[in-house]
């Protein structure tokens, strides 16, 4: 096995790649453009979904490689084990209705086996077994394809597992959309079975998923039905994190030159109180560097917009920070510390990822107020606390209710086993089993209200989705023109019921500021401009004038969307034809979003 870094494997995935007949194109944003099912980036399909669908050709070809940072925070509580991470890079290569399963079979084999030097005798694959029976509704075939073209690469019979669905079949992200049967990659590490079941896709540690292949044959239609796409798309996904612990022999990945800088900044400034139990000094150490990563890659997107907040993608970057501020002050470490961390993350990444050095600078302060108000938060927690152990102490007794360990976690923030500590020192005991119930009734709670939120999901092409993208284009061009060139996009959400644009500004618009922004894209709207596209370099663009997203990596090839002389900007899409589709537009409100930032929210209809 080759030991390498993670730049140096990067590189050689995508030049692999290259060799291939791929291209190489930037990754995305970590915030989705125009997808409302979605918070966040999850996989490198996501940002293809239309072209996979075969909706459009992409401006790069058929043949696509690239790294994607993706934010999976369904686990978030896991995270501090050996493992879980809720940020990631995923290595992937594509092929658009060109290639299928021989070649991406046999190129990753070779990848692994000649590039990263692991042994054949090393690798387990896994395939669809296939469900239903022919002939009847809902039959699709096992992937014996696939097991052939493992076996004609090497791999024996008995080192490919047949699974069912829950194990071998990727997607939809959301809930409609392209999916198909997969081969996983397993890393078998030499330990011993865990049991007679052991077998790739057990957690027992003996064989890790490397990578995964994903034939995307079929569309999951409206009905929940698989259909064929008819078009055969190769999605594939190489964790980066993953694949440098096992290359390096790393016992997690924590423990790997990635997180190497991220952890010495951690120790540096840990107070560790004397006799903590290490295993939670441990996790403690990974929960700050794993939240801290996201948080930082959230904060700095060159999309923009994600500050910590209530809702949506703002909550789980408050719900990041947070948890992190509450680990750093279990062991020692002192206020103010967020950004010392994002400054060494930004240091590790920035010639990956410029925009992580690019945007700190405006973003230091929403993750330094969100630090200090949430430290505040847990000093009037520590005030309760101590008012009701005083309380106790008089009466007598000792021992700390469940309700109000629940409390003290669900309002103040507490962790279960602070609270214990701060109990044990006090000569206290904590009634855990109440504490677990109240826990498991809010779960239970909160799992019902949230259910879909965090659900991953596709690009919402609707109709309805296109029109509002077409007016944000409008939007932009009037503040221009309204305001001047200095108000400029700083980010985007669209669901179907609204759009929202942020923009660089440093006052409240006067009503006569948005009558005219609205006048002039009504304006247009009547007018029928035609909306036109055509593919052509970043340098082209610029010269023609078209606006882009400062910050954003483009790939050598983009689409230049042009209105008419009113607006031409860099963007993937889609939009409506002509203007007129839009039927109106009307601002409904025009608020601060953050320090020099404006928001403004919207709506078109033929009102
Ligand atoms: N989309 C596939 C995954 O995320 C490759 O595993």
């Amino acid at each position: 096995m080759n030991n390498l870094t993670a730049d140096e494997l990067r590189e050689m995935y995508q030049s692999f790649f290259e060799s291939k007949g791929h291209k190489r194109i930037p990754g995305a944003s970590v915030i989705p453009e125009n997808d409302p099912t979605v918070l966040f980036t999850t996989a490198g399909m996501h940002p293809l979904v239309p072209y996979l669908m075969g909706q459009m050709p992409h401006p790069a070809g058929t043949r696509l490689t690239d790294v994607q940072k993706c934010v999976r925070t369904g686990d978030i509580d896991e995270v501090g084990d050996a493992a879980h991470l809720t940020f990631f890079e995923m290595l992937g290569n594509w092929s658009l209705n060109d290639y299928f399963k021989k070649e991406a079979i046999s190129w990753s084999f070779e990848f692994l086996t000649t590039k990263l030097g692991f042994k054949p005798e090393q690798l387990n694959v896994t395939v669809f077994r296939g469900e239903g029976k022919e002939g009847e509704e809902g039959y699709i075939p096992a992937d014996e394809e696939a097991v052939e073209i493992w076996k004609s690469v090497g791999i024996p019979e008995e080192r490919i597992f047949r699974l069912p669905r829950e194990d071998n079949w990727w997607g939809p992200a959301g809930t409609t959309g392209p999916c198909g049967p997969d081969t996983e990659m397993f890393i078998d590490t030499g330990k011993e079975k865990c049991g007679p079941d052991c077998r790739p896709g057990c957690h027992c540690g003996k064989y890790i998923e490397i990578w995964n292949d994903v034939f995307m044959q079929y569309n999951k239609n409206e009905e929940g039905k698989f259909v064929p796409l008819g078009r055969h798309n190769v999605d594939t996904g190489m964790g980066v994190e993953r694949t440098i612990c096992m290359m390096s022999g790393a016992a997690t990945v924590y423990d790997t030159e990635i997180f190497a800088p991220i952890m010495a900044k951690i120790d540096e400034l840990a107070n560790v109180p004397e006799g903590m139990d290490p295993a939670e000094v441990l996790k403690a150490r990974r929960v700050i560097a794993d939240h801290m990563r996201t948080a930082t890659f959230i904060l700095c997107d060159p999309k923009g917009g994600v500050k910590p907040g209530n809702v949506g993608a703002n909550y789980v970057l408050r719900r990041l920070i947070r948890r992190a501020v509450r680990f750093a002050r279990m062991i020692g470490i002192a206020p103010g510390f967020t950004l010392t961390l994002a400054e060494t993350i930004c240091q590790k990444y920035k010639h990956v990822y410029p925009e992580l050095e690019m945007n700190l600078a405006t973003c230091r302060t929403d993750l330094e107020a969100e630090e200090a108000r949430f430290n505040r938060t847990l000093d009037k927690g520590e005030a309760r606390y101590n008012k009701v152990v005083s309380a106790l102490k008089e009466h007598g007794q000792s021992r700390i209710s469940g309700k109000l360990a629940f409390e003290l976690y669900d309002t103040f923030g507490f962790p279960f086993e602070m609270t214990c500590e701060m109990a044990a020192k006090d000569g206290l005991e904590v009634d855990k089993a109440g504490f677990e119930e109240a826990n498991r009734k809010h779960q239970e709670l909160s799992r019902t209200t949230s259910a879909g939120s965090f659900k991953a999901g596709l690009q919402d092409n609707s109709a309805v989705v296109t029109r509002m993208h077409t007016a944000t284009h409008l939007l932009h061009a009037a503040l221009h023109k309204v305001l001047g060139p200095t108000a400029n996009q700083k980010g985007s959400n669209i669901t179907a019921e609204r759009l929202r644009f942020d923009f660089t500004w440093p006052e409240p618009m006067t009503a006569e500021q948005k009558a005219e922004v609205e006048k002039l894209v009504n304006g247009w709207i009547e007018q029928g401009i035609e909306v036109t596209k055509k593919t052509t370099t970043v340098e082209e663009a610029k010269k023609e004038g078209a606006m882009a997203l400062f910050g954003s990596k483009y790939g050598d090839q983009v689409s230049l969307y042009s209105i008419g002389d009113v607006s031409k900007e860099i963007c993937c899409g889609p939009h409506v034809a002509n203007t007129k589709e839009l039927g109106s537009f009307k601002i409904q409100k025009e608020q601060s979003s953050s320090a020099g930032v404006r928001r403004i929210k919207a709506v078109i209809g033929n009102m």
